[in-house]
């Protein structure tokens, strides 16, 4: 079928709207017609180098259209949200860890199905595409089951689709991972959606110091209203700031900056025996410590898709939203699917939370 998607066409360029032709779903796909999707900072990160001409996006939500044969979990008419995919036969995915399976890299980053497929083709010409298991800049889209999540009707298609990355990256690390216990205190370092579904699950945790670390004051603003008790303008003088808000050190940091300078900075405001999870993917390719920074009993973790099972999470975190008490809509602006150009834009500069493209 013909279909309009946003291609990235060399890395490094805008993503342009384009007809592309979708393959139907094999066996163990599904069709989804797409109502929106987030855009998340690895969008944009591998929007720089990723092998195009391709097809990003993962943070899709819509209703189900067709289903292949061996699809058990949803059926037409469905509604879903998208995550990422992972083997389900490893030994990560057996003990409930898909975020760490394996296969994960060759399933949500080859661009190809395994057997070296893509859905998706471009002039005749198949194009990577299955970006986490979706390709979600695209107004269709053809996942494996196991990125499928089906979700209720109440929820809102609008506002679902992040919820399969970055607010379940964010809420995971901390409710699935740190898991603070009340009375904790943690530094969370990026105030951008993943920070801020963070300082959430941090407030939702019982956490009594929840210091957020950021350049951009209005986002400290946004993380002091959803939660956060202090706000750190980051640089320079970070370190001492978080010194006096917590003299014996935090009990836990969590990085979503992807800069080493800053993940350094957040393990030495660790107390001794404390945890940092690390979350960013970014500038810096390498992290570097003073050796008696970690020998403490400190503990650094790095974290993917918060630590979640996805059909397991993501509607836990719709619960909670319902009920008031994940209001991650506060973070949220629209576009339409054809101004994906200004969302990224918006995204990129930090002037919105969250930017969602509808359909
Ligand atoms: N590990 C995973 O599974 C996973 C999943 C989703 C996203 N991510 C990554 O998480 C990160 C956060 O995602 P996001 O959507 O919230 O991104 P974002 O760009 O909206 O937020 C990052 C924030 O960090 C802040 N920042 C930059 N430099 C800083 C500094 N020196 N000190 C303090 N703050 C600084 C920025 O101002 C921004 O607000 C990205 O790197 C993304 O690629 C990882
Ligand atoms: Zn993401
Ligand atoms: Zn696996």
């Amino acid at each position: 079928m013909r279909v309009t998607a946003a291609v990235l066409d060399r890395p490094g360029e805008p993503l342009a709207l384009r007809d592309v032709e979708l393959g139907p779903p094999r066996p163990d796909e599904v069709l989804v017609r797409l109502s929106a999707v987030g855009i998340c900072a690895t969008d944009l990160e591998f929007a720089t180098f990723f092998e195009a001409p391709a097809v990003l996006g993962h943070e899709g939500a819509g209703i189900v259209e067709r289903v292949g044969d061996r699809v058990t979990s949803v059926a037409p008419g469905d509604h879903v949200a998208l995550s990422f995919t992972s083997c389900g036969r490893c030994r990560p995915c057996l003990t409930g860890s898909p975020g760490y399976c394996l296969r994960f890299d060759a399933l949500n980053f080859s661009g190809r199905r395994p057997d070296g497929t893509s859905a998706v083709s471009l002039g005749g010409t198949e194009i990577n595409a299955h970006f986490l298991g979706q390709s979600a800049f695209a107004d269709h889209v053809v996942a494996p089951e196991r990125a499928v999540v089906p979700i209720g009707k109440d929820a809102d298609l609008t506002l679902a689709g992040p919820f399969g990355c970055g607010f379940q990256t964010g809420a995971g690390g901390v409710l699935n991972v740190l898991r603070p216990s009340p009375g904790s205190s943690i530094a969370i370092f990026g105030a951008g959606s993943v920070g801020i579904a963070s300082v959430l699950a941090a407030a939702l945790s019982g956490c009594t110091t929840v210091a957020v670390v950021d350049l951009n004051a209005e986002r400290l603003a946004t993380a002091e209203s959803l939660g956060a008790t202090h706000g750190v303008t980051g640089g320079e003088g970070a370190a001492e700031e978080l010194r006096s808000i917590a003299p014996d050190g935090f009990d836990f940091v969590l990085e979503t900056t992807g800069r080493a300078d800053v993940l350094r900075t957040g393990v030495e405001a660790l107390a001794p025996l404390g945890r940092c999870g690390v979350i960013g993917v970014g500038p810096s390719a390498e992290m570097s410590f003073d050796w008696r920074s970690v020998l403490n009993g400190r503990t650094i973790t790095g974290i993917i898709g918060g630590g979640a099972i996805p059909q397991v999470f993501v509607p836990e975190l719709l619960r909670l939203h319902a009920a008031g008490r994940f209001p991650v809509h506060e973070i949220v602006e629209r576009f339409p699917f054809e101004r994906i150009g200004d969302a990224v834009d918006a995204a990129k500069s930090g002037t919105v939370g969250k930017a969602v493209l509808t359909f």
